[in-house]
């Protein structure tokens, strides 16, 4: 099969909410192109439309106008049934929160995509990923008894076992001290980068978008330009500029 030109394209892509009488743009006309095994950052003040971006992108939630192709897959009209499909096998997602179901075991939680898809886990391909991502040895803990960098890591783990066409996180380091979450991220980037995943991090951290490729900015629901390459003084006075608290 050939490879798609993009892993994420948007096209005039709007998400409007009810306020009031009228109506809020969390994402207002927004087009953008990503291209198949980058690492980009998405920045922006706090409700500028990073989460949302994120969301409809991986088709948690459906744009109110616009476009949205992932991988070859055109999301607009899709079924219900379809889109729950899509999201099982293109796309992982890292949740701040890690979102583990604390009945099952790491193993399982790592398992469960496969699993509501109805497909094999292949054991050789899952003892690699638990091994990349450093949880050899804690395959039957319930994560209450994981801290909260163990715990992201079966979250990715999660997000990576279907192999999906986009890895996508939405202030994956968030919840995390420093420290772990420079691990963390560093995880999250060569395991992504060794499978040849596309990966879309939101982050209010300059200096963990720094080790993005790009970083796209937000502000007010549009894109507010790029920085390719990017340092972290470049992004600390971007931020500057679009009136983010640092
Ligand atoms: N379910 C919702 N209902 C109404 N407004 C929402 C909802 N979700 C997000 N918004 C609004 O959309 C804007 C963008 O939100 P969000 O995408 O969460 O921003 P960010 O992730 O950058 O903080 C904000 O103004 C927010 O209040
Ligand atoms: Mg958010």
């Amino acid at each position: 099969m050939m490879r798609a030109a993009n892993a994420v394209r948007f096209e005039q892509v709007s998400r409007l909410y009810p306020n009031g009488p009228d109506f809020a743009a969390a994402l207002d006309a927004v087009t953008l192109e990503i291209a198949p095994g980058s690492f980009t950052a998405i920045m922006g003040p706090s409700g500028s439309g990073k989460s949302s971006l994120l969301n409809v992108a991986a088709g948690l939630d459906s744009p109110t106008h616009g476009r949205v192709v992932v991988g070859d897959v055109e999301l607009a009209g899709m079924s219900v049934d379809d889109l729950t499909r899509f999201r099982r096998t293109q796309v992982g997602f890292v949740f701040q929160a890690y979102n583990l179901l604390g009945h099952l075991t790491v193993a399982e939680n790592i398992r469960l995509p496969l699993v509501l898809a109805g497909r094999q886990a292949d054991p050789e391909w899952q003892r690699w990923l638990i091994e990349a991502v450093g949880l050899a040895g804690l395959e039957d803990r319930l994560p209450s008894a994981l801290s909260g960098g163990q715990a992201q890591r079966v979250a990715i783990a999660r997000a990576l076992i279907a192999r999906p066409t986009v890895v996508f996180a939405d202030e994956p380091t968030g919840a995390l001290d420093a420290h772990t979450g420079d691990q963390v991220l560093e995880i999250l980037r060569s395991t992504a980068s060794q499978l040849g995943q596309t990966l879309v991090m939101v982050t209010h951290d300059a200096r963990a978008a720094a080790a993005a490729e790009r970083v796209l900015f937000l502000r007010d629901g549009r894109l507010h330009g790029q920085i390719i390459d990017p340092s972290v003084a470049g992004i600390s006075a971007r931020m500057l500029e679009l009136g983010a608290r640092a």
